[in-house]
């Protein structure tokens, strides 16, 4: 790819642990890797922990050089990396200092991009800062999640950013939306024939959504107990992977086709009435266990997080979509922490044959399906019902496996790299518009409610397992349960 779009990046939050991880690795591997970043492209880091742009390449080097490229780092590019970085300290809750980044910029070339990997507390605050210096016209301004708490803080910032910046001006991330296999599963549904006709509730019965992690809350318990589960992955990542999986063929891929049909599906979702939610929501939290050898402490015990704290690590829901295509379809989605593997995987369970022809060995031995693995190895594996050798006809479940790392041995992009390629190139496709935020936050909210009111506490789990006994249950009353022996 070859890029003649030059650019200011201006990144809030310099030094922060997402620049740190995630942000900067991905700049350096656009660079590295040749003809993504125009030359002339600079990058501009804003941050109160360094004073000088030699302290920040310090802290660049200390700190990033250990996030990028897993084959190490080839040194030359990383020295002409480091050259396109400028530096500037500045208050971000004192207007009158964004008069010295403005002097800072106004001579970089390309088109700019303010990049607020910063607390959303600061998301207004910076842009009224950035409009009170003329820098808002023809810029971008990347939010990061989460956006918002409710439908009202969203709506709250999205006015007050709304009213310096056009929405197409305004790039939200949503990580997800960036990795290779969420890419690859439109390509799957639009791109063959073969699926879209069975992509539907006459041939699925039910369909299964998981993002699972190993990992606790790690460093950021204080963030965490304030945000639990639901409004961490639910409201963003599974309900976007949601409207992928379950959206009409786009007319085109241009933003708003993919983006009007994915709000078609989050308009689509049947709100769920408060009374039900004891039948299809699960809250769940860890407490200590084991995960591969290591024995791992309770939620209630990480640092940061109160220790009486009631706030879901685990979230199982049942969902339906009120539309011609899915109605009466479950979708089950999950996701949780410290659970038993690190998978994120989508499960289309297909109907049985009506009549089975072949005995009822055909009828034990299971139906079709269809099982996309988006991490930690992008696969796609079908299974279906092949004769056992030998006498007679008794079926057994069989698989074919494409493992996408066999096909495509290189080019393979992490997620934040190509959204800030398209950010920097003016692509929206890959970005939470408003209204998708909106329909999200308000089905989510009599979830978030209800769990506030209830008196009663998330069901424990231990770490190293699949979550609360509750959340197999529900699936059971469906005639179901989660793949889990697959992993
Ligand atoms: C983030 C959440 O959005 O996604 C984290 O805030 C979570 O809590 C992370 O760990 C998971 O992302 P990934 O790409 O590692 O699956």
């Amino acid at each position: 790819m070859q890029t003649d779009s030059s650019f200011t990046f201006v990144l809030f939050g310099g030094t922060g642990d997402l620049s740190m991880r995630k942000i900067l690795p991905a700049l350096f591997e656009a660079h590295r890797a040749g003809g993504m970043l125009a030359d002339s492209g600079k990058i501009v880091a804003v941050a109160r922990h360094a004073s000088d742009r030699a302290e920040y390449i310090q802290w660049v080097n200390e700190h990033v050089k250990s996030h990028v490229s897993k084959n190490g780092v080839d040194e030359t590019a990383w020295a002409s990396f480091l050259a396109r970085i400028e530096f500037i300290n500045i208050d971000l809750s004192k207007a009158e200092d964004f008069v010295q980044l403005r002097e800072v910029i106004e001579g970089l070339p390309g088109i700019r991009v303010f990049y607020l990997a910063t607390g959303p507390s600061l998301f207004v605050p910076i842009c009224r800062a950035l409009a009170s210096v003329g820098l808002n016209d023809n810029a971008r301004i990347v939010l990061e999640k989460p956006l918002g708490y409710d439908l009202k803080s969203s709506n709250a910032i999205n006015d007050a950013v709304g009213e310096i910046f056009n929405e197409e001006q305004i790039y939200r991330i949503d990580h997800y939306l960036g990795k290779e296999p969420v890419q690859n599963l439109l390509a799957l549904r639009f791109g063959n024939a073969l699926f879209e006709p069975l992509w539907r509730r006459e041939w699925v019965e039910s369909i299964q959504i998981t993002i699972a992690e190993e990992l606790g809350v790690e460093a950021r318990g204080d963030f965490y107990d304030n945000t639990g589960a639901l409004r961490d992955m639910v409201q963003n990542h599974l309900l976007q992977l949601l409207s992928i999986v379950a959206m009409e063929p786009p007319h085109s891929m241009d933003s708003d086709s993919v983006r009007d049909e994915k709000l078609r599906v989050l308009r689509a979702l049947k709100p769920i009435d408060p009374r039900d939610i004891g039948k299809v929501a699960v809250r769940g939290q860890y407490h200590s266990g084991v995960i591969r050898g290591n024995a791992v402490p309770a939620y209630a015990t990480e640092p940061g997080v109160k220790p009486d704290s009631s706030t879901e690590t685990f979230v199982a829901l049942k969902v339906e979509i009120e539309n011609w295509r899915w109605a009466g379809v479950p979708f089950f989605l999950r996701t949780g922490k410290r659970l038993a593997d690190r998978v994120a995987e989508i499960v289309v369970n297909f109907r049985a044959v009506p009549h089975s022809a072949l005995g009822a060995s055909a009828l034990r031995a299971g139906a079709n399906r269809l099982v996309i693995r988006l991490q930690p190895n992008e696969t796609i594996r079908l299974y279906c019902l092949a004769k056992q050798p030998g006498e007679g006809m008794n079926l057994a479940s069989v698989h074919l496996d494409l493992a996408f790392d066999q096909f495509f041995r290189e080019g393979q992009m992490e997620a934040y790299q190509r959204l800030l390629l398209d950010v920097i190139n003016g692509r929206l496709a890959l970005f939470v518009r408003r209204d998708e935020q909106e329909a999200a936050w308000r089905w989510v909210e009599p979830i978030l409610n209800e769990w506030k009111a209830s008196i009663k506490p998330p069901k424990p789990y231990a770490s190293g397992t699949w979550g609360p006994a509750a959340s197999s249950a529900m699936l059971a009353q469906h005639g179901t349960c989660w793949l889990e022996e697959e992993n």
